[in-house]
């Protein structure tokens, strides 16, 4: 009877350690595919997200490199629209995703975000002869916005779908200002500010539209790296790591 016990917590044991050995290892606690760490991202976003050369740097790059060297993990890139983030984080194509995204009580339904590294703030980029002065006065007018953001949402909601071009990237929605093709462009301030000095003849309205927080994204499932990444973003705030990183895209007005 002994004998029979003892064969069978075996059998388990060695059950165990088969499931451990095969598909996801673990790595530093967390599920983890072989030690990289996937950061799911939408690179027209700078200065959280951009392309120099074949690279994508910029303020989100350089929290996501600092966060896997601090789990031990290599860190990749995936380039996406950012439609598609939240969907690669859930089906495990991304383990994160970084993309000066805001947390929201709608995204938070699909995803567990990270405590927040920066704040964000939706302002309105128009023509500098526009008669367009503050938010109260788009009622009406033609706003572009990059699909699917925060920026997206609230035009929808407060001035009405009809009224809301949607592009694939906010570069774009600027390239239809510049046109014409819309009165006004509402996206994140610090992209704003990189499209307008980019571009002839633009200004951003002193009205700020709406202030949020930006976290990362993760697998509602994998706590652990949720925990993981916590833990890494607070050593940084810590050491000041954050700060420099931030301070290296963003001068102080
Ligand atoms: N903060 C906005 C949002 O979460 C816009 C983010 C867009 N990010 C990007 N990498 N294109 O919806």
């Amino acid at each position: 009877m002994k004998k029979k016990l003892l064969s069978i917590a075996l059998i388990a044991v060695m059950a165990a350690t088969m499931l451990c050995a095969c598909g996801k290892k673990e790595s530093a606690g967390m599920t983890i595919n072989d030690g990289v760490l996937t950061m799911a991202t939408n690179a027209y976003f700078p200065p959280y997200e951009y392309y120099q050369g074949e690279d994508i740097v910029g303020i989100d790059a350089d929290i996501a490199k600092a966060v896997a060297d601090k789990l031990g993990l290599e860190l990749k890139i995936e380039d996406m629209e950012f439609d598609s983030i939240i969907t690669a984080v859930q089906t495990g194509k991304a383990d994160m995703g970084l993309a000066g995204m805001t947390v929201s009580d709608e995204r938070k339904e699909s995803v567990n975000f990270s405590d927040t590294y920066a704040t964000g703030v939706q302002v309105v980029i128009v023509p500098e002869d526009s008669d367009i002065a503050s938010v109260d006065d788009l009622a009406g007018k033609k706003i572009g916005v990059q699909l699917s953001t925060t920026g997206d949402i609230y035009a929808s909601d407060d001035y009405g779908e009809d009224n809301v071009e949607k592009y694939n990237k906010g570069a774009d929605a600027v390239m239809a200002l510049t046109q014409g093709k819309v009165d006004a462009v509402i996206i994140d301030n610090e992209p704003a500010k990189n499209f307008v000095a980019a571009n002839e003849g633009l200004k951003i309205l002193d009205t700020e539209y709406v202030t949020e927080d930006y976290a990362a994204c993760i697998n509602k499932e994998n706590t652990e790296l949720l925990d993981a990444v916590n833990g890494a973003l607070a050593e940084l705030k810590e050491d000041g790591t954050l700060q420099k990183i931030i301070d290296q895209y963003i001068t102080a007005e």
